[in-house]
């Protein structure tokens, strides 16, 4: 097993902390949001509108079960809601080693204050959705992680030198 998957909620850092980790290992990046848009031809965003929510975490499912097996070396940012569905935990853990990247929610809700990108936070109660979402979901990225990764207090660089030193152990 020699991928790395970071999991955790939105505004964690998934995607910048794994872009920096890949280079610094020589792996390969990916972003299953990326790989949603990619193979559907629309944003994230769009997909949620024109479809629905249900309709993507299927996609996430898909996406999941196609990396697995041909996928090496690589680091993958997941989705903050994909951990959650029914079953992608498993899958995770056989896609690689599973690190969750814990953030206050007073952090996650400072970073999130002004995002336009994410559907789940969109419109006035974009925030109070958040919280509620952060409570609900925190079980499910502890049960889903092989390793959890504290990152307040750490600036970028130094969660990747604590993610490098996981690797080295673990691969
Ligand atoms: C979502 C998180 C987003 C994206 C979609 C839904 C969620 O990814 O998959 O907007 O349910 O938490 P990031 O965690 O990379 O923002």
């Amino acid at each position: 097993m020699d991928n790395i998957i970071l999991i955790g909620f939105m505004g964690c850092g998934k995607t910048t902390v794994g872009q920096q980790l890949a280079k610094r290992l020589k792996y390969d990046f990916l972003d299953t949001d990326k790989q949603i848009e990619h193979i559907n031809g629309q944003p994230v965003s769009k997909i949620f509108e024109t479809a629905g929510e249900a309709f993507f975490r299927k996609l996430e499912t898909e996406t999941v079960k196609e990396l697995i097996g041909r996928l090496h070396h690589t680091v993958v940012s997941v989705g903050g809601g994909l951990p959650v569905t029914s079953g992608n935990a498993k899958l995770l853990k056989e896609l690689g080693t599973v690190v969750y990247l814990e953030t206050p929610r007073e952090v996650l809700e400072a970073r999130l204050l002004n995002d336009t990108t994410r559907p789940l936070l969109a419109g006035k109660d974009g925030l109070k959705n958040m919280s509620l979402l952060y409570d609900k979901r925190l079980p499910f990225y502890k049960a889903a992680a092989d390793i959890r990764l504290e990152t307040e207090g750490k600036s970028i660089s130094e969660v990747v030198d604590c993610l490098q030193e996981i690797a080295n152990n673990k691969i």
